[in-house]
């Protein structure tokens, strides 16, 4: 092992992609944390001081828009979405020391900070450029306000990346064909000033950084394309008014590009946790601005960022590079890409509901496959990897072990365990110690399922339970050595499945956390009375598969058949509703009576309108077809007992139904009159 291997007298970091606050998380999300779960135990198993750190991407275009949908402001939006994580995290036993926001007074002050070192010491500089501007609305489009063509390779894609098609990332100014996503308009393109990070100041720096970086290889060699080209400056603001200003915000209306605040959150955690647990704890400058240890976790999409600009940024003011990435591949369905916007994705909360235990999918994740691939998600997949290693395997031999050393002798006979036997547990902790030094998390979780193997093998050969009687002395050597197999495969697999691994600790009559003990502890004796074991992991059987494959099916299919909403020639496959479920709209006739502006938005108006027993307001994206005046007296058809939206600041109570791109207003021919209602 070199100098440098784990632990280190340094403090390690290891951090998690930070996960946009807009929406559910599925269980690609949760490929990245639990591999940083798992690796920052397994650093701690082996003596490691570490602290893990994570926290919610509050700002930028992905909440910005998904905030907008709802009439929610993004602020209240992403702190609704920062609270709802705790849960799944909790779930899947994902113990962050620290998990905060970008939107904090820390995170504020240590991004503008860091900017302005950058600003002062001349590595930014201003340059006009294009950016998309909706003309009708007199409004710009940064990022996700827009899509368009991918100049690269065509496909359908977002003002910031080509999320179906190259998956490059796209600089302003450069998508084809723009048009807003919020008013459907033509936009064009305008020239304004910009803040930009010259990376190319950085070149030499980050030539040898790539060659010191560690980790995956696809985070160590997919970088050297760019590096080794012509490195391209970044633009780093937004004209948008959710997000950090920019330092010196005086002189300009700008705020920080969503990427640049997202990942001095790193940092901005590991102060919290050190402000909270004290700096003789864990002294989150020493970690970041001397020799700290720091490992990112993220998926594979995102490594430019992180093995580019970032290290760029933490150079170029004076902080600790990054000692390893570990880019995690995509999760995918029958062979594709899951798809948050179609429901393509098996939730967290949809895994919940199974009630299946978080354990399972976390050994699932770790192991099946090496971290940087990607991975094709399948219930038959998961349940053979649960039936076999954990069921047939681990499980298997924990339980057998325990129950008969309980029955037999109360606990752990009075016996010092085998040389053979402690030869080889010594070789499972060496070989979970070097998996850690290579960054596989898979090998090191596999180092205990091994050993399980060994220990099952082991006793299947030596059947104790025929030697009780005839060679009642080396029976009890045997239990003695598979109590002992038993501890070491519960420390192994901890990091992997801390619940079932605590819980079976415990059963084996220990009192503390196994999360609290090193390595070296797999060596020491289990205790020596114990009760009666439970078995680690429940089967999941045929009627159980069969079930989440269907429900999975069904959400699938469903989802294929809504795809094409407004083609008329689709009807025939519209997923139909029952006469029932229609019933339940209220749909009545209603009389404009009177029309108001709304501020800021070209494209509303506030309706008042009569439904015969009441008056209600109505906010309609109507505004440029109609004017004011004829529309009062109108009849329309209303939704009435749809939930209360808040659009553009304004409660809607209702909903005014039109059809089309020009929102031809649906009426009635006859005299019915407000309050009739329709069916
Ligand atoms: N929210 C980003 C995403 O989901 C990831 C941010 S990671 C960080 O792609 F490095 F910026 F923290
Ligand atoms: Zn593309």
């Amino acid at each position: 092992m070199s100098a440098n291997s784990f632990p280190t007298n340094n403090l390690a970091v290891v951090t998690c992609g930070l996960p946009y606050a807009n929406g559910n998380l599925h269980i690609g999300h949760m490929r990245t944390y639990v591999t940083g779960d798992t690796l920052s135990r397994s650093l701690r198993k082996i003596g490691q001081k570490t602290a893990f750190v994570c926290g919610s991407d509050m700002h930028g275009t992905p909440v910005a828009v998904n905030a907008w949908k709802e009439g929610k402001h993004p602020k209240e939006f992403a702190l609704s979405w920062h609270e709802k994580y705790k849960q799944p995290f909790l779930g899947m036993a994902i113990e962050f020391d620290n998990y905060g926001h970008t939107d904090d007074e820390v995170n504020t002050m240590l991004t503008r900070e860091i900017v302005k070192t950058l600003d002062d010491s001349n590595h930014i500089y201003d340059k006009e450029i294009l950016v998309a501007w909706d003309p009708l609305e007199n409004q710009p489009l940064p990022d996700r306000y827009v899509e368009g063509a991918c100049p690269h390779c065509g496909a359908n894609a977002r003002g910031d990346e080509c999320d179906d098609g190259c998956q490059r990332h796209l600089e302003p100014g450069e998508i084809l064909n723009p048009k807003s996503i919020i008013t459907g308009n033509d936009a064009e393109y305008r020239n304004k000033s910009h803040k930009f990070f010259r990376i190319s100041d950085f070149q030499d720096y980050l030539q040898g950084f790539i060659n010191r970086l560690e980790g995956t290889a696809n985070a160590k060699n997919q970088p050297r394309e760019w590096i080794e080209g012509s490195l391209r400056d970044w633009c780093i603001t937004r004209d948008i008014d959710w997000g950090i200003p920019y330092p010196g915000a005086e002189e300009t209306d700008l705020v920080l590009y969503v990427w640049v605040d997202a990942v001095v959150e790193y940092i901005s955690s590991t102060k919290q946790y050190s402000d909270r647990v004290g700096s003789a704890t864990f002294d989150w400058e020493s970690a970041w601005k001397k020799n700290g240890e720091i490992i990112h976790v993220i998926g594979r999409d995102i490594i430019q960022h992180h093995a580019v600009f970032w290290p760029a940024m933490l150079y170029g003011s004076g902080y600790t590079e990054p000692r390893a990435i570990m880019a995690t591949g995509f999760v995918n369905l029958n062979k594709k890409a899951f798809s948050t916007s179609r429901n393509r994705a098996i939730w967290v909360d949809d895994y919940f509901s199974e009630k299946l235990d978080p354990d399972l999918l976390r050994y699932y994740l770790v192991t099946v496959g090496s971290l940087q691939d990607d991975i094709d998600f399948s219930w038959s997949n998961f349940a053979d990897k649960v039936n076999g290693e954990l069921v047939g395997n681990t499980g298997n031999f924990l339980y057998r072990s325990l129950l008969f050393a309980h029955r037999e002798y109360g606990g752990t006979p009075q016996k010092l365990v085998s040389e053979t036997v402690n030869k080889r547990i010594q070789e499972a902790i060496t070989e979970f110690s070097d998996s850690i030094n290579k960054y596989s998390l898979r090998s090191s979780a596999l180092a205990g399922t091994k050993l399980a193997q060994y220990g099952n093998a082991y006793i299947q050969q030596n059947e104790p339970w025929k030697l009780k009687k005839s060679n009642p002395d080396f029976a009890a050597q045997v239990i003695r050595d598979c109590l002992q197999i038993c501890k070491a495969v519960c420390i192994l697999l901890s990091p992997t499945m801390p619940n079932t691994t605590q819980k079976i600790w415990e059963e084996m009559g220990e009192s503390n956390s196994i999360h609290q003990v090193t390595l070296i502890e797999a060596l020491e004796s289990p205790p020596i009375s114990f009760n009666s074991p439970s078995e680690p992991f429940m089967p999941i059987d045929d009627k159980k598969l069969k079930d989440l494959n269907s429900k999975l099916d069904q959400r699938i299919n469903h989802n294929s058949t809504m795809g094409n909403e407004n083609s008329p020639s689709e009807t025939s496959n519209l997923n139909r509703i029952s006469f029932e479920l229609f019933q339940k709209l209220d749909l009545r006739i209603g009389k404009i009576l009177e029309t108001k502006e709304i501020s800021g938005s070209e494209k509303l108006l506030l309706l008042t309108v009569d439904i015969g027993s009441e008056t209600r307001q109505i906010v309609a994206g109507i505004r440029k077809f109609y004017t004011m005046d004829d529309l009062i007296g109108k009849h329309v058809v209303v939704a009435t007992n749809l939930e209360k939206a808040t659009i553009f600041g304004t409660e809607s109570d209702g909903m005014v139904l039109a059809a089309g791109d020009s929102a031809d207003l649906l009426t009635t021919h006859g005299d019915s009159s407000p309050g009739e209602r329709i069916r």
